[in-house]
């Protein structure tokens, strides 16, 4: 694994880190989910993402997460880097969502008590609030980390100039932005023009996620929906409706460009995030080892010419 320092700050972050969005919940297959997480911090994914909501049901994942942690990886905490976020719908009533300080004290503690930890790493907003004021919001993030329940702060999917505004504020608040966190893939590139120079401009560490477009950005596809994927769960985000035929001769197009390089194309697609500098890290999700083994692979060509880098934009157009 490769390390790279997030920011300016001191922490490092794995290349890869692993997400437990989907696949970590009480509907999954539990003796995979523990293949998985064991086969990735072995490799060197010292980081494992989590959010209140993830998992069916929500909380799910952050008890499963938990239950390995006390045993199967007890005695490991300080190896690891734990993220959890508040911000989504959690709970029933006007305190189960957003940004206000109510909502986010509640839900660092209760990640904490699913996952039986007594503090995370990096405690997110998960996304900005348009009617909570930043200041609040980021009054509450700094009040976290001051009473000890996270090391670090991070914000997800802001628009570029409420980033900049939060950046700014958290600052006057005594805590430093560590990280940020939005969607970024080959099929929605756009970070690259709005919250990146924000990014680059503070030198905070930037994590992608749904770096392969939750699969779409992999040969699952091509030849039809699997039964067990993503898009043919009812309780999943990618609709089957976003598999249209257009959307095939995208993908059948870029693996193509994928083979060329001797790559599958979701270790291209994950290749395509890495080549950026500014990128600290890519948040994976998988279904099974056999797609982690597949996709740690990503790192062994993290090099594009212009001319591959040129066909794969014009393979989305
Ligand atoms: N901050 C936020 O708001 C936010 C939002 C979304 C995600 N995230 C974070 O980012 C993480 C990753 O997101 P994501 O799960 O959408 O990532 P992703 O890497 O784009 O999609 C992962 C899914 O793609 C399929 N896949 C993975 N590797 C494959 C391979 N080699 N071949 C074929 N299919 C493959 C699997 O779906 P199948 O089930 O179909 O096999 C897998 O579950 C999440 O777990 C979470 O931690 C954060």
């Amino acid at each position: 694994m490769t390390f790279t320092r997030c920011g300016n700050s001191g922490l490092f972050f794995p290349k890869i880190a692993l997400g437990l969005w989907h696949n970590f919940g009480d509907v999954d297959d539990s003796e995979e989910a523990l293949k998985m997480l064991s086969y990735a911090f072995d490799y060197g994914i010292t980081h494992f993402d989590l959010a209140d909501n993830y998992g069916t049901p929500a909380g799910s994942a952050e008890r499963n997460f938990g239950k390995l942690l006390a045993t199967q990886f007890a005695g490991h905490r300080d190896e690891m880097l734990i993220s959890t976020k508040a911000g989504h719908d959690m709970w029933e009533g006007p305190y189960g969502t957003w940004g206000s300080r109510k909502h986010l004290m509640a839900g660092i503690d209760q990640s904490l008590r699913r996952m039986g930890l007594e503090y995370v790493d990096i405690f997110y907003s998960h996304r900005y609030d348009p009617g909570t004021p930043l200041e609040e919001t980021m009054g509450a993030l700094s009040d976290i980390v001051r009473s000890g329940k996270a090391l670090y702060v991070g914000l997800s999917k802001y628009p570029a100039d409420k980033l900049q505004q939060a950046i700014d504020l958290l600052k006057q608040a005594g805590t430093s932005c560590l990280v940020y966190q939005d969607r970024y893939n080959i099929f929605a590139p756009q970070t690259e023009e709005t919250v990146l120079p924000v990014v680059r401009e503070n030198r905070i560490g930037f994590v992608a996620f749904s770096p392969l477009a939750q699969g779409l950005l992999s040969d699952k596809y091509l030849h039809g929906i699997p039964e067990n994927s993503r898009a043919a769960h009812s309780y999943g985000f990618l609709k089957r409706e976003t598999i249209t035929p257009d959307m095939l001769a995208r993908i059948a197009q870029l693996n193509d460009i994928a083979a060329s390089r001797g790559q599958t194309l979701a270790q291209m697609s994950l290749a395509w995030c890495l080549h950026r500098p500014e990128l600290t890290s890519v948040i994976i999700g998988a279904s099974s080892l056999q797609q982690l083994q597949d996709n740690l692979q990503s790192l062994r060509n993290t090099e594009f010419s212009a001319e591959e880098l040129d066909a794969i934009k014009q393979a989305t157009l």
